[in-house]
């Protein structure tokens, strides 16, 4: 098998992966944070583990990515910079941020995250700087300009909405409290919709399937958790307010 035919395979296996991942989590919540529960073996700090597993969209993305021949065009290096732009806040600067003292990850959720942000690395690593084409005025190109402005509103909002919460404690405090106000006023997890507009926005960037790939994934991967989340929120509050959508304003 060609290289080529591998990438291909990669890139549809993570796209099964967005499929299995959404049945999956209609049935069983992901036991982190709120939802974190015994029975999932052993555990580290929850900084340790948001740091071990985003990891690989920073280190393994950068690796795979000079290996590409195309590393140095201005395309590829542009939608590089809006991919580590997002991973090295997640992973070097949001974990220190989270009021989580004391609170534990199950090492199996580190290993599947570290799993496919392994395999997505690898898939939209290479695309960018080897099996991908983008010529020399992508830059000004339509789709780039129009995925580049929803990326940014997409992390905007996601940055803010996490913001919020992380701020809803105060230092030492552990427990949980009610947002209001801005998007909360409207959705239960703003934070999932900002990350799913980031993903379609580069996506739609980088308009390439490795990139519908990964916002297939994340959708895939938060949608659930956000009807999860406000049921969640349905049962500790019961002033919580009844027609404050999951996901999408006015929508779900
Ligand atoms: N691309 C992907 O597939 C993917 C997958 C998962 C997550 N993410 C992103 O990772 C980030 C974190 O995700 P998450 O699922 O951990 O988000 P989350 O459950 O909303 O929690 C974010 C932080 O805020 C705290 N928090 C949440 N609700 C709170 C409340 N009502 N009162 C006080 N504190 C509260 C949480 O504490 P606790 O930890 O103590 O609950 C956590 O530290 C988000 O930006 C999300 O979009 C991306």
């Amino acid at each position: 098998m060609t290289e080529v035919e591998v990438h291909h395979w990669a890139t549809w296996a993570e796209i099964v992966a967005a499929i299995f991942t959404v049945l999956a989590l209609t049935f069983i919540t992901a036991p982190y944070g709120r939802h974190a529960r015994g029975g999932w073996g052993p555990t580290v700090s929850n900084t340790v583990g948001w740091i071990l597993m985003e990891l690989p969209a920073v280190v393994l993305f950068c690796a795979i990515y000079s290996l590409g021949d195309k590393w140095s065009e201005r395309a590829p290096l542009a939608l590089l910079a809006m991919w580590q732009f997002h991973y090295i806040h997640r992973t070097f600067i949001f974990p220190f941020r989270l009021k989580t003292t004391g609170k534990r990850m199950a090492v199996s959720i580190v290993g599947i995250a570290v799993i496919f942000n392994s395999l997505n690395a690898y898939v939209n690593a290479r695309w960018l700087s080897h099996f991908g084409d983008y010529p020399s005025d992508w830059l000004t190109s339509p789709a780039f300009i129009l995925g580049a402005l929803v990326f940014a509103l997409g992390f905007y909002i996601n940055f803010k909405a996490d913001h919020i919460l992380i701020n809803l404690r105060k230092p030492g405090e552990t427990g949980y409290k009610m947002p209001k106000g801005w998007l909360y006023d409207y959705v239960t997890c703003p934070n999932y919709l900002g990350e799913i507009l980031e993903w379609t926005g580069f996506a739609i960037a980088s308009w390439s399937l490795p990139g519908l790939a990964f916002a297939l994934y994340t959708a895939a991967n938060v949608g659930p958790r956000a009807f999860q989340n406000r049921r969640w929120y349905r049962e500790k509050f019961k002033d919580y307010p009844p027609k404050r959508k999951a996901l999408i304003p006015f929508v779900i």
